[in-house]
């Protein structure tokens, strides 16, 4: 049976754990080779060995993605072994909140350099590869912090805000040569790094972790929070062929936590 990306090669950054393991594994799971990157290495590694079980190649590259030259060498490893990249997913990412009049340098610098700097330099280096095929689809995962406010979280949204600032620019730049760009915005997706917010924004309110997921969930639509493998599936629809129209856009996928 012909899978739907059959022949395809993609590329996920982040994608040793969460958002990025799940969608290395959905395109696996319909045909694609995947090119898995992180700076987690044994993680990664086992992303890669889960894509290669599902009977599609597979790369494990280990890159810390606030590197350019490290990155340069990840997407040249794809290339020469693949000859071409199809789709690039940027899931790697960091979050770090706290209050804005105690905001260190470094922290600000660092999820600069990580969900900007990193998101930017992987579209530059994806695009030429892209552009030569006459075809590809770049999906940047932004988040529902740079749609709506929340306190204490002003680094992270910067930096979310950027990638849709990114996509927006690189879309239109990029269209003429068949490129497609788009952006992603979770809403609270059940992932080590909600966990981890769980416990600190929850800490920094009087309750538990538990107790802070629990109240997200109930601002919800649906009562709930998101599965990774529910944001894998519309960013897999983003590169298919059913999306080649669909530019420039941020997409909420979000369990209607925007409509409360
Ligand atoms: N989980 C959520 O609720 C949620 C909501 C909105 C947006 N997001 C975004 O989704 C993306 C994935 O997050 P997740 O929830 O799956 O978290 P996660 O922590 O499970 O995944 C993030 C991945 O990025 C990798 N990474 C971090 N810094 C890196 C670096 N310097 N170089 C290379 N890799 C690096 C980590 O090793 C990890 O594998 C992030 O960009 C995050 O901001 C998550």
């Amino acid at each position: 049976m012909t899978e739907r990306f059959d022949g395809h090669v993609v590329l996920v950054t982040g994608s040793a754990t969460g958002i990025g393991e799940a969608t290395a594994l959905r395109f696996a799971s319909e045909g694609a080779a995947v090119a898995c990157l992180d700076v987690h290495v044994k993680e990664n590694e086992a992303t890669a060995e889960a894509v290669a079980a599902l009977g599609v190649d597979a790369l494990a590259l280990t890159c810390d993605v606030r590197s350019r030259a490290a990155q340069e060498q990840a997407f040249a490893t794809v290339v020469e072994q693949w000859g071409r990249i199809d789709t690039l997913v940027t899931s790697a990412g960091i979050y770090v909140g706290g209050p804005l009049t105690e905001i260190p340098a470094e922290r600000w610098d660092d999820i600069v350099a990580v969900n900007l700097t990193g998101v930017l330099t992987s579209n530059s280096l994806a695009a030429p590869t892209m552009a030569a095929q006459g075809r590809g689809s770049i999906i940047n995962i932004s988040s529902m912090a740079a749609k709506t406010s929340w306190p204490e979280s002003a680094e992270y949204s910067a930096t979310k805000s950027g990638v849709i600032g990114i996509t927006r620019s690189a879309a239109m730049e990029l269209g003429p040569s068949g490129i497609t760009v788009n952006a992603v915005c979770p809403g609270n997706t059940l992932t080590a790094m909600v966990k981890e917010v769980a416990n600190e924004v929850g800490e920094r309110l009087g309750m538990t972790g538990a107790e802070w997921l629990d109240m997200r969930a109930a601002d919800t639509a649906v009562r709930r929070l998101a599965d990774p493998a529910e944001i894998a599936g519309v960013i897999a629809f983003l590169a298919s062929d059913d999306a080649r129209y669909l530019t420039g856009q941020a997409i909420e996928v979000d369990g209607g936590i925007i409509l409360t």
